[in-house]
């Protein structure tokens, strides 16, 4: 259920019960992953306590070629009414404006409360560059209230202006989920005992309040009044600052030293896509769409028309989706053992797609995280 049972950020669950999942798959290869997400769910061991019940649902661009619609209010109401969650594939976007036509993703975001994009951004031990980094985006605000207008100068020359809107409220629930997420991540190292980049939790606010002293000093202000102000619940996360221009540099100078990353919209954009080249192969990147009251499990590439159809495309993009999406629930044992099968399967060199090098099919990799549950 859309329900208040399900918090973003309960501790793990021990009830058993059945949870209902809506799969979205959308175009393209999402028809070809999302399988790998309900897969993954279908087999995790018995002693998790989990079992997990599925509705297929409708959304995406083939869709409204067909039918006029790209979300139907069907989906929305089932999300809505029946599912604890959700995992949506990929959707194409033509090139070019069709008429009607608006991105079934972002309407669902809006229509289900969804207000963080959390993207999570790691590599495997040994394997490239270090880094097991969270970006958490605010998704509701700043530039990207689309509040622009375009006016003549007295001269005759046009001028465009955008508004750029932090409100404190969206502010604060974007730093408390950073937080929250800080601290779910280190639990997690404990109960693994992993030995990962990050001995204790840390969060660094992203902002340019240098230059914006209004706006991102509101963000700056209110990330560090809500850190001050649950200090009982927080004092392990260490607190630091970053003016966003010098954090695009030292991601990439320094990309191990980062744990969670919160940022207003804008910068969380440009940072996790930074973020994404850091890690190979857009196959891998995960991100989860998040609410007060539910989650959308969501891989970060699209629709690739490319391998389409091949039977070769990365399903570990939607399998790590899918363990975000669980850890969103509540279920976090059940999310540590999906990460720790996927990062044993990219730690040896057998059983690959060729986006990682190797010759592997999209069901043989999943069969194989599935084998090390
Ligand atoms: P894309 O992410 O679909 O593909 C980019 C490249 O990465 C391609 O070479 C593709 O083969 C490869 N790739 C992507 N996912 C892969 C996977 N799981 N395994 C192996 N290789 C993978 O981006 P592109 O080509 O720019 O866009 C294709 C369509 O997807 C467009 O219509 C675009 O609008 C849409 N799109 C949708 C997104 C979404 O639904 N959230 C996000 C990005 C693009
Ligand atoms: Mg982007």
């Amino acid at each position: 259920m859309f329900s208040k049972t399900i918090r973003a950020f309960s501790t793990s669950s021990t009830s058993l019960k059945n949870i209902k999942i809506g799969l979205i798959p959308g175009d393209g290869i999402g028809r070809e992953v999302i399988p790998a997400g309900r897969a993954v769910l279908e087999n995790l061991p018995s002693k998790l306590g989990l079992k997990f019940d599925f509705v297929d649902l409708d959304a995406g661009f083939e869709l409204f070629q067909k039918t006029g619609t790209a979300l139907p209010d069907e989906t929305v109401k089932v999300l809505k009414e029946e599912c604890d969650g959700a995992l949506f594939g990929a959707v194409s976007s033509p090139s070019v404006k069709v008429e009607g036509y608006s991105s079934p993703i972002v309407a669902l975001r809006k229509k289900l409360g969804l207000y963080a994009n959390v993207r999570p951004v790691k590599s495997v031990e040994g394997i490239g560059r270090p880094v097991d980094m969270v970006i958490v985006r605010e998704n509701t605000e700043d530039l990207y209230i689309k509040e622009e207008r375009t006016y003549k100068a007295a001269d005759g020359t046009r001028v465009a202006e955008a508004i750029k809107r932090i409100t404190e409220t969206a502010t604060t629930r974007i730093a408390k989920m950073a937080y929250d997420i800080a601290l779910k991540r280190q639990a997690i190292r404990e109960a693994s005992s992993a030995t990962g980049l990050h001995t204790s939790p840390s969060v660094t606010v992203t902002h340019k309040s240098n230059v914006l002293s209004q706006s991102d000093g509101l963000f700056r202000e209110i990330c560090r009044s809500v850190y001050d102000a649950n200090l009982g619940l927080y004092d392990s996360i260490a607190y630091r600052e970053q003016i966003v221009d010098s954090m695009v540099y030292r991601m990439f100078r320094e990309p191990e030293i980062f744990d969670v990353v919160v940022a207003p919209n804008l910068y969380g954009d440009i940072l996790s896509d930074g973020a994404a080249a850091l890690v190979g192969s857009l196959g891998v990147v995960p991100s989860a769409n998040v609410g007060e009251n539910f989650a959308i499990g969501e891989p970060c590439h699209g629709s690739a028309p490319d391998i389409e159809g091949k039977g070769i495309s990365n399903p570990i993009a939607t399998i790590r989706s899918t363990a975000l999406m669980l850890e969103f629930m509540g279920h976090t044992d059940a999310a540590a053992t999906i990460y720790e099968a996927v990062d044993a399967n990219l730690a040896e060199d057998s059983i690959k797609t060729p986006d990682l090098g190797g010759n592997s099919t999209t069901q043989q990799v999943v069969d194989d995280i599935i084998r090390r549950f």
